[in-house]
């Protein structure tokens, strides 16, 4: 997959994994890795899958309705890339953790629903439900920060408490926090995954 890794001058930090939205690409999150964590490792990602010509991580059929094979496919191809980059860039393949804005919020909580080493924490900006009716694995000792917003018209609060809910009955650590500037990563959210972060 395309992307860009950056070694962090702190080893024992955990590596950002940054998964951008929709249209955007492996340059867009660089900056909020630097507001989280100065001295991890970043590798920043770029989705797969064109719409249109924008990048995305997995097909969807309509805005908000999922290709649920082209998401297990691609979760997975996803999930593989981690363990090459891990070995390749020679990081700590079991101390990763996500920052993902919608599309990529959306693959990264899909990673933690099929995978249960797939990543340690994730911080989640703006996520959907990737999958409905499924078991998740097991996601004791992983922790996850939600931001959702209460007027975002493309993930619904209720979805958004309904995503905390599955992650938290499978055990996952989940934090939520709601803004009110619809679908859009504001300053004040990305600080309060700042501070939960610091937290972990
Ligand atoms: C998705 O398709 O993943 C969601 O609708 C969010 C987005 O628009 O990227």
């Amino acid at each position: 997959m395309k992307h860009i890794f950056e070694k962090g001058k702190n080893p024992s930090k955990p590596t950002l994994l940054l998964l951008h939205g929709t249209g955007g690409n492996e340059l867009d999150l660089l900056p909020l890795a630097g507001r989280i964590d100065d001295e991890a490792s970043v590798l920043s990602v770029r989705g797969n899958v064109l719409e249109n010509g924008m990048p995305r991580f997995f097909r969807r059929l309509a805005e908000g309705v999922f290709d649920e094979e082209d998401l297990i496919f691609r979760t997975k191809e996803l999930n593989d890339f981690l363990d090459e980059s891990a070995r390749k860039y020679d990081f700590n393949r079991n101390n990763i953790v996500a920052i993902g804005y919608s599309n990529g919020a959306n693959i990264a909580a899909s990673l933690l629903f099929h995978y249960q080493n797939a990543l340690k924490a994730a911080i989640l900006h703006h996520p959907m439900m990737p999958r409905k009716g499924i078991e998740l694995p097991d996601l004791t000792g992983k922790s996850v920060f939600i931001g959702a917003g209460t007027n975002d018209p493309i993930c619904s609060p209720l979805e958004s408490n309904d995503l905390q809910s599955m992650l938290a009955k499978a055990n996952a650590k989940v934090e939520i926090h709601w803004e009110n500037k619809g679908h859009q990563l504001t300053a004040s959210e990305v600080e309060a995954a700042a501070k939960w972060y610091r937290n972990l």
